[in-house]
């Protein structure tokens, strides 16, 4: 659902401390906080430009018209802010395996397991050089794997976001160090797949 200012700080679904291994209290406390300063940078700049009626998708994807400054400031903290929101809703605060759903019975048809749709998963995170996203995306009524750079989303009017992966290093380094596929392991066996099928069957439907 798209939001409109005032933008809001999306309270963690889950304690700091309920991530482990996959991501210890003290990261997650200074991600969260992190997204937190974002939000408020957001706001505050949405206001000195005018840009209230903008919804943060219109920020992400319009024209704003001003200098390419602020411009590239406002749609940088956009595309954060909105990540975000998907990223730390997208996790669960337990480990469980996937659930038969409408989502996992199509990545099973579209990769023909989900440990071989995770390892798809870890190639395409190998080839985000930098810092960027990792998303699974409906696009033309099917799945598909997608990668963005810095804080750029996928084409919001063109697709649909179903999960995604924060790619930076502030999300993984302080545990996994440079193992980025034992980040995204970790990361597959906390998927909220209950959020993540409210999302495909609202795509696909
Ligand atoms: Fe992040």
């Amino acid at each position: 659902m798209d939001q409109y200012y005032p933008f809001l700080t999306l309270p963690l679904p889950y304690s700091y401390v309920s991530l482990m291994p996959c991501c210890d209290a003290d990261t997650l406390y200074a991600h969260h906080q992190y997204y937190a300063n974002s939000v408020r940078s957001l706001n505050r700049l949405t206001v000195r430009y005018g840009l209230m009626e903008r919804s943060l998708e219109e920020l992400i994807a319009g024209e704003l018209n001003l200098p390419p400054v602020p411009e590239r400031e406002i749609k940088n903290l956009a595309g954060l802010v909105y990540n975000h929101n998907l990223y730390f809703n997208s996790i669960s605060g337990s480990v469980g395996l996937p659930p038969e759903n409408a989502l996992t019975e199509e990545l099973r048809a579209t990769y023909g397991s989900l440990e071989q749709f995770l390892k798809l998963v870890m190639e395409s995170a190998q080839s985000v050089y930098g810092s960027g996203w990792l998303w699974l995306i409906v696009e033309g009524g099917g799945l598909h794997l997608a990668t963005t750079q810095n804080n750029e989303t996928v084409s919001l009017d063109a697709v649909a976001p179903i999960l995604i992966v924060d790619l930076w290093e502030h999300a993984y380094f302080p545990i996994h160090r440079f193992e980025l596929d034992a980040y995204l392991r970790d990361w597959f066996a906390r998927i909220n797949w209950d959020h993540a099928e409210a999302l495909y069957l609202n795509a696909v439907q």
